[in-house]
């Protein structure tokens, strides 16, 4: 792995070869389940960019995407525990299937905002589609409909998973060893 200006030695967990074969296999999912359907991709960024360029690329659906930008993390590796909207939905998702595209769910306090706030806005159906899970850190129960990975409680960095914003490059999923 390079080397960065400090001191933190990423170590891959998932590999890109196996990303790739996962995402093939929910985009394949996606493309089954939403057959003949025009979905919006609901995008959360920034973390979700990488894996939402990447699924799109082999949905076979006349598919819409937007972005919600949401933030519950500052400068810590902890969530804040408060959702906040940065930037909210610009088209109008009344009576449309949503289909939300997350890059990691932890305490579940994201997602369980963002199906509330889409919810408001009476869509025909909302969905979840996450890369990454991380259930023992869960605080509040979020019913994923297309997972990619379980993974353990470490603070990942990689396919656009950030530390204090750095790292999303990476292309491969890596985590920071802790000391
Ligand atoms: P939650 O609200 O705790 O479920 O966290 C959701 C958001 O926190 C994700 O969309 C990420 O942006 C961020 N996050 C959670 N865990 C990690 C991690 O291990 N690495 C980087 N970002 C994370
Ligand atoms: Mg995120």
């Amino acid at each position: 792995m390079v080397a960065m200006d400090f001191q933190i030695e990423p170590r891959v967990l998932i590999g890109r070869q196996e990303i790739e074969v996962t995402v093939c296999r929910l985009a394949a999912q996606i493309n089954e389940d939403y057959r003949g359907k025009k979905p919006i991709l609901v995008a959360v960024l920034k973390g979700a960019f990488v894996f939402l360029a990447d699924l799109i690329r082999h949905l076979d659906l006349q598919v819409e995407v937007e972005f919600v930008c949401l933030s519950s993390y500052g400068q810590s590796r902890e969530s804040s525990g408060k959702v906040r909207v940065v930037q909210g939905l610009c088209t109008d998702i009344r009576g449309r299937d949503v289909l939300i595209i997350e890059d990691i769910i932890d305490t579940g306090l994201t997602t369980d905002f963002l199906l509330d706030y889409l919810s408001q806005q009476e869509p025909s159906s909302v969905k979840v589609c996450a890369l990454t899970s991380k259930p023992s850190r869960r605080k509040l129960p979020v019913n994923i409909d297309y997972l990619g990975f379980t993974v353990p409680d470490k603070f990942l960095i990689g396919y656009g998973l950030d530390w204090d914003e750095k790292f999303r490059h990476l292309p491969d999923i890596c985590f920071i060893e802790e000391e």
